[in-house]
């Protein structure tokens, strides 16, 4: 029997799941990373030889937990936190640590690199706009911060490619990851010579870009010494998160989407083509589906609007129970609509669609009449507001929404699921195994691993729908007044606390 693993370097852990050819979980394991250090206001980084630590606990965990050795391994495929800026030596040793996908320090760098390129061709050449999260203007930070680091650089990696590293020796990637750089050509499914061009950047720090199920190398002696599969497992390029994360969820055909809430909240479209939003409002990558494309629109502030919440204000009493179901317990108490309360979930200012660091979050609308339950609700609807923006993006560029599945914690919550139903107004799917990106990973790995032919193929023999939830009309009437109002927010309170 073939099993594969995936790996996901996600931001909080690394998570590995092994997987029979039935597509059925048979272990998995997580190993938290150090979280990441803040130096400066809005800067986040990550020590890339953490994640490589948490890889070698969780694989071995995951192997345990599946009652397996390495030796019954067919496959390895990756998934990983995207954007981040991995820099090695000539001797494959980490320079400095990695700026990751949330830090927010390079605004000079991104206006650099659009006076540089001009605001059009750049999205010409690589289909995004430049934003502060990506990786080309970590590098020019780097370059302009600090050159005598940035005069040791022979090799960038993104982060799962810097665990791939260590595991094979190999320095590659996948497109997926790739676009998220602005360095690719998103259309041509290629690095971008005119960017590098551009930028004055060699092209050999960059590494070889594959297709996501390709296989990109082999377990190397010191790898499989280090997590315990077998020397020669073949590797396959895996996807940056997002897209490995569609993957597992069947996101795989043009018109199918998710909106998976997690920490940021994120809705995906696979396409046929590169659509392209002319303001730059949604991402528009490659996905990890040879020939196809995917389109994302990202709120910064999703789940951690809820996090934040239990934190700051819920600290009571502790019953044993999961404290976001008693939050969202309470929350339903309250009607649709939060009785008029409203909140912009802006805490971490925000991409889709304003695309401002500074973007601000706000709770409008209280009267001495509201209650706790009333805020908790309204934190829901707002997030659920902020990620419909992304819905109202796709209809204006004519992307087709045949079907929405969700992810993450929204999709655990009875509630959040309703509302998210109402507030799109598309019928909800929820799928089997709901496990995220590693589940792609691992999806690719039994492409790769010859388990099966295409991605489709994997998608159709092993994602099962387990619920379905459909909008009710009545409410799904008031949301949509709601959703009006949120949008009045954003513009009403832009200039408030700003310079
Ligand atoms: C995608 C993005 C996040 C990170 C962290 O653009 O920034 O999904 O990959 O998970």
């Amino acid at each position: 029997m073939s099993n594969l693993i995936g790996i996901d370097v996600g931001t909080t852990g690394t998570r590995a799941i092994v997987i029979d050819a039935g597509g059925r979980i048979i272990g998995s394991a997580t190993h938290e990373h150090v979280p990441f250090a803040s130096p400066e206001t809005g800067w986040a980084e990550q020590d890339p030889r953490d994640w490589w630590q948490a890889t070698c606990g969780a694989v071995p965990a995951a192997l345990a937990a599946a009652g397996i050795t390495g030796e019954e391994i067919t496959a390895v495929g990756f998934s990983g936190q995207m954007h981040g800026s991995v820099l090695l030596d000539d001797r494959g040793e980490v320079i400095r640590p990695a700026l990751i996908w949330c830090d927010q320090r390079t605004e000079a760098q991104c206006r650099e690199i659009t006076d540089t390129v001009g605001a059009a061709r750049l999205i010409e050449l690589t289909y995004n706009p430049a934003l502060t999260g990506f990786t080309l203007p970590k590098l020019l930070w780097v370059r302009e911060h600090e050159p005598q680091a940035w005069a040791q650089v022979t090799a960038l990696l993104l982060p799962k490619d810097y665990v791939r590293y260590r595991l094979t020796g190999d320095r590659a990637t996948d497109v997926a990851d790739a676009s998220g750089t602005l360095l690719f050509d998103v259309g041509g499914r290629r690095w971008s010579g005119d960017m590098l061009d551009a930028m004055e950047l060699d092209a050999a720090i960059l590494p070889r870009a594959y297709e996501s199920p390709e296989v990109t190398g082999t377990v190397s002696t010191e790898g499989a010494a280090a997590t315990g599969l077998r020397q020669g497992t073949p590797v396959v390029a895996g996807g940056g998160d997002q897209a490995a994360g569609a993957v597992g969820m069947g996101i795989v055909r043009a018109g199918a989407v998710s909106a998976t809430i997690g920490t940021s909240g994120v809705v995906f479209a696979a396409t046929d083509r590169p659509a392209l939003d002319s303001q730059g409002r949604v991402h528009t990558f490659c996905h990890a589906v040879p020939g196809r494309w995917h389109i994302m629109g990202v709120t910064q502030g999703a789940g951690l609007s809820l996090r934040w919440f239990r934190d700051q204000f819920a600290t009571g009493a502790d019953d044993g129970r999961d404290p976001y179901e008693r939050l969202t317990d309470e929350a339903a108490r309250v009607p649709p609509g939060s009785d008029g309360v409203l909140w912009a979930p802006y805490l971490m200012g925000e991409r889709t669609p304003h695309l401002d660091p500074h973007a601000r979050a706000a709770l409008i609308g209280l009267a001495a009449s509201h209650t706790r339950a009333h805020v908790i609700r309204a934190i829901l609807e707002g997030v659920t507001f902020s990620l419909k923006d992304t819905f109202s993006i796709f209809a204006s560029m004519q992307v087709p929404v045949t079907g929405v599945r969700l992810g993450g914690g929204g999709a655990r919550s009875g509630l959040w699921r309703q509302i998210q139903a109402d507030v799109y107004g598309h019928p909800v799917e929820i799928v089997e195994a709901e496990e995220g990106a590693a589940y792609g990973a691992a999806l690719l790995a039994g492409v790769g691993g010859g388990v099966w032919r295409t991605v489709e193929d994997a998608c159709d023999a092993v994602v099962r729908v387990a619920a379905r939830i459909t909008p009710d009309p009545a409410t799904q009437a008031i949301m949509a007044k709601q959703y009006e109002a949120f949008r009045a927010i954003y513009p009403a309170t832009r200039s408030i606390g700003r310079e």
